[in-house]
């Protein structure tokens, strides 16, 4: 408990229900950036107008300004005054021009929220609270300005100045300086504010929209980087086309420029016409990134994209309705890949992605509904359940209203909400009147945290489904959920099913009659994950088996092979008698089927991760977890030998080409090969070396390096040495060195990963570099729950280090300690530990106390 002296000092909570519209908007804004990395000066002039009938002063948000100077109207203001960080100006009339200069410092600007300095460039990022980190502003997405903004800067060090909208103007200075100018015709929120300076260069390029403007696109660099651009800039054009032809949304200026920044909090930002990535997301060429990196770079710059509908020309009215714009667009990327490469794979990859980061969310002490209730720093809900689930929440409307009647909602939202901060409710409620549907109950997806648990069983000519939803945080006696179910009932005898149905679960029990041919039929049940929920049945193993050979949706067929396997190794964690034959049949069948996408079978061929078996136990047993999960492995191996060799053999490429083909063939051959390693660990050796050294591609060659560093063969230091030799001067080849030992299994990770704490490449100043590291070191259950804590402490240790210099991405490494319920006791004293003595450090950020005092519950 908190004492009552913390108590008073402890950060406060912001409330959903305290919303208010704003006192004062701020319909236009001029800003001056006289740019320098080690003092920039900014002059804003905010147009400020009253709204309603009030007396209350401005406020203008700001976090560590101090004013140089304060004007009304042309004139210096009297009787403002600072407020916990904010400048308070009271002003009589309706209407005023109030200029503010300040100055602050962008090296120093460790957080890289605000204007920061990252390499020689100077850039921003603002959402969510970063711009008044750089002037004095209503920093609240619902204050809409137009943006006029001028910067000047040394022209040798900064020759490119970009900002968002039009650039309107620009020339020499003297004094070796130039400026330019840029107007953003649309109106937008602070958060979307950006601008750059620097020494970039740009792959260039155009795009004509629907309605025959042409776009000039541009995506900037460091000059040496050019040629790692051209798979994203065939990604935003795509993106810009899908959008058209899916949503019928149009891009709207005559710029679209992305900026790849290589020290970045998230993954990218989609400021108007200015988009600033990590720059993870943007470079890729066949020796540097894998099959994965390219579809995540495509992925993200679809992303961004996308919110110039979803998120810029309409916004959030408070960061309450967050996921209005993250959950949408992450569904409208998901559905943009699906389309450019395998769906199935697609959908199996993003639930995998759900399973892994938003259940373990969900079912512990950070979960929180969709649309939150609360928050003390907003930071803190940039989350798998604002973004993963939420996307589900927007797919499963789109199942129930089916796609006709969802594009005429979002037509409905886009057209009656554009130019303006939108609710979450504002979204269904759109949804609702151009479906004609009630969407009452469906609202609870968007209140009720937690994942709902569906219990089908057959009994008789009867199919049971119950609904349960589990207690989380704050929030008891739930309400029924309306689940979307899309089921299909298969004859054993034919193999087939007479049609899938969608059926609405709405009650807590529901019993359908099935159409009675007397045989008891086999449930496929949450057919494309259309609900992202727990599903529990009565199925036998038989029953999985023959719906991983004959299930006609794939992922359904991949759902029973991991039922199966979660079935077999949960078992033999618990030490029942695990038969792992019919595992190794259905494996085996997959391989064998030649009907099937590599891809697909390289997907539904792997075990369960360690994670995944974790998060079906009441108790979870790393140790023991890691042997049964090992011992189906070498098992699977062995057995079907032949068929691993097979497949490693049948998929080699004479040489590299990017294409769904050839990346499926990578991905099933790759596979192939840990199983191989898992068998004959000396041969594989060999095998892992010789494909490493010959490799032609990172997939290649990181998964081979992969292999080799999980075990112990006599290559390993080699390939370790030689991968980091070739990639020394690429930052993002080194993440991928240091996140693949931090991932070995290898008894000797923990002291490996505290050398690599203190390798010169390691810096805390890099949020990639840490969580290539401790993010993925984290993750690494076996050793990360080391039965002696050495691996919280080593975790806890980087995150109390990191806080001072940026308290956003040391709050992100926080929530694996915060799973204590779910180990032994031993390790729930070791990991509360840890959170206490995190708790108790001097000076600690709002970021990470949030999470900490939370976690501690
Ligand atoms: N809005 C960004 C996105 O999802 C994420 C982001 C949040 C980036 C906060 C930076 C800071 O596209
Ligand atoms: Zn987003």
């Amino acid at each position: 408990m908190l004492d009552a002296q913390n108590a008073a000092a402890a950060p406060a909570f912001i409330r959903r229900e305290d919303y208010r519209p704003p006192d004062w908007l701020v319909p236009d804004i001029a800003l001056d950036f006289d740019l320098d990395a080690v003092r920039t000066r900014v002059t804003a002039r905010l147009t400020v107008v009253r709204q309603g009938a009030h007396d209350r002063p401005l406020r203008l948000d700001g976090d560590g300004l101090s004013p140089l100077s304060v004007r009304v109207d042309g004139a210096d203001a009297a009787g403002w005054s600072l407020e916990a960080g904010a400048l308070v100006i009271p002003l009589s009339g309706d209407r005023a021009v109030v200029e503010t200069v300040v100055e602050i410092a962008p090296d120093k600007n460790t957080q890289l929220m605000g204007l920061y300095a990252s390499g020689g460039l100077l850039c921003t990022q603002c959402e969510a609270e970063g711009f008044r980190r750089i002037t004095f502003f209503p920093d609240r997405p619902d204050v809409l300005s137009r943006y006029q903004v001028r910067m000047t800067a040394d022209k040798a060090r900064y020759p490119v100045l970009l900002g968002n909208g039009d650039l309107t103007g620009s020339g020499d200075l003297e004094g070796g300086r130039h400026w330019a100018a840029w107007t953003d015709p649309f109106p937008k929120p602070s958060y979307l504010f950006a601008l750059v300076a620097g020494q970039l260069f740009a792959n260039r390029d155009t795009f004509v929209t629907m309605s025959g403007k042409t776009v000039d696109l541009a995506i900037w660099v460091a000059e040496a980087d050019l040629p790692k651009t051209q798979h994203a800039m065939d990604a935003l054009k795509a993106s810009m086309k899908w959008d058209e032809d899916v949503y019928g949304r149009e891009y709207d200026l005559g710029q679209f420029n992305i900026v790849a920044v290589a020290d970045f909090n998230f993954g990218a930002m989609e400021n108007k016409s200015l988009n600033v990535f990590n720059s993870r997301y943007i470079l890729a060429d066949p020796d540097t990134a894998t099959d994965l990196d390219y579809d995540a770079v495509a992925g993200v710059v679809a992303h961004e994209y996308f919110h110039n509908w979803s998120g810029n020309r309409v916004t959030c009215r408070d960061w309450f309705q967050l996921s209005l714009k993250e959950g949408f667009t992450v569904f409208r990327d998901q559905c943009f890949s699906a389309d450019q490469g395998s769906a199935a794979v697609k959908r199996i990859e993003d639930v995998r992605v759900l399973r892994a980061a938003q259940f373990p969310e969900d079912g512990g002490p950070l979960a929180h509904p969709i649309r939150p209730d609360s928050y003390i720093e907003i930071s803190n809900f940039y989350t798998a359940t604002i973004y993963n689930k939420g996307a589900e929440v927007i797919r499963m409307l789109h199942s129930i209203l089916g796609p006709e009647d969802f594009r005429k909602g979002a037509d409905l939202y886009f057209d009656r909400y554009d130019g303006t901060a939108a609710t979450c409710e504002d979204f269904v409620r759109a949804m609702e009147e151009a479906s004609g549907r009630d969407l009452t109950q469906f609202r609870l997806w968007y209140s009720q945290a937690g994942t709902p648990k569906v219990r089908a069983t057959i009994e008789g000519d009867t199919l049971i489904l119950e609904q349960s939803l589990p207690n989380t945080p704050g929030q008891t006696n739930k309400q029924p959920m309306l689940i979307p179910l899309r089921l299909a009932l298969f004859d054993r005898a034919t193999g087939t099913h007479a049609g899938e149905q969608l059926e609405l679960l709405d009650t807590p029990r529901k019993a359908i009659k099935l159409p009675g041919s007397g045989t008891r039929p086999v449930l496929s049940i949450n057919r494309g994950f259309s609900a992202p929920v727990l599903v529990e049945t009565d199925r036998t193993s038989d029953d999985l088996a023959f719906l991983s050979a004959h299930d006609d949706d794939p992922f359904g067929r991949y759902e029973a092979m991991q039922q199966l396997m979660l079935d077999t190794l949960v078992a033999a964690v618990r030490g029942e008698q695990a038969d792992h034959q019919p595992v190794i049949t259905a494996v085996g069948n997959t391989l064998a089927n030649n009907a099937l996408d590599p891809a697909f079978i390289g997907e539904a061929v792997l075990l369960p991760s360690e994670a995944f078996i974790g998060d079906q136990m009441d108790r979870v047993d790393p140790e023991a977890i890691h042997r049964a999960r090992e011992a189906l492995r070498t098992d699977l191996a062995t057995a079907l030998a032949g068929q691993w060799e097979a497949a490693y053999h049948a998929h080699a490429a004479a040489r590299f080409e990017y294409s769904p083909e050839a990346k499926g063939a990578r991905r099933l051959r790759n596979v192939a090969l840990g199983y191989l390693a898992a068998g004959r660990a000396d041969e594989a050796g060999a095998l892992a070396f010789a494909q490493f050294e010959a490799a032609d591609n990172m997939t290649d060659r990181i998964a081979a390096l992969g292999t080799l560093a999980n075990g112990g063969a006599a290559e390993r230091a080699a390939a370790l040495a030689g991968f980091y030799a070739r990639y020394k001067d690429n930052p993002l080849v080194i993440d991928k060195w240091f996140s693949t030992q931090a991932f070995s299994a290898r008894a000797d990770t923990l002291s490996a990963v505290r050398a690599l704490r203190d390798h010169p490449d390691f810096t805390l100043h890099n949020p990639n570099r840490v969580r290539a590291l401790a993010g993925a070191f984290s993750m690494n259950q076996l050793h990360f729950h080391s039965a002696d804590g050495a691996g919280y402490r080593f975790l806890a240790d980087i995150l109390l280090a990191l806080d001072p210099i940026n308290p956003q991405t040391a709050a992100k490494l926080l929530p694996p300690l915060g799973r204590w319920r779910r180990f032994d006791e031993s390790r729930q004293k070791l990991m509360r530990a840890e959170l206490e003595r995190i708790l108790a450090a001097p000076g600690l950020s709002k970021d990470v106390f949030e999470q900490a005092s939370k976690s501690l519950g």
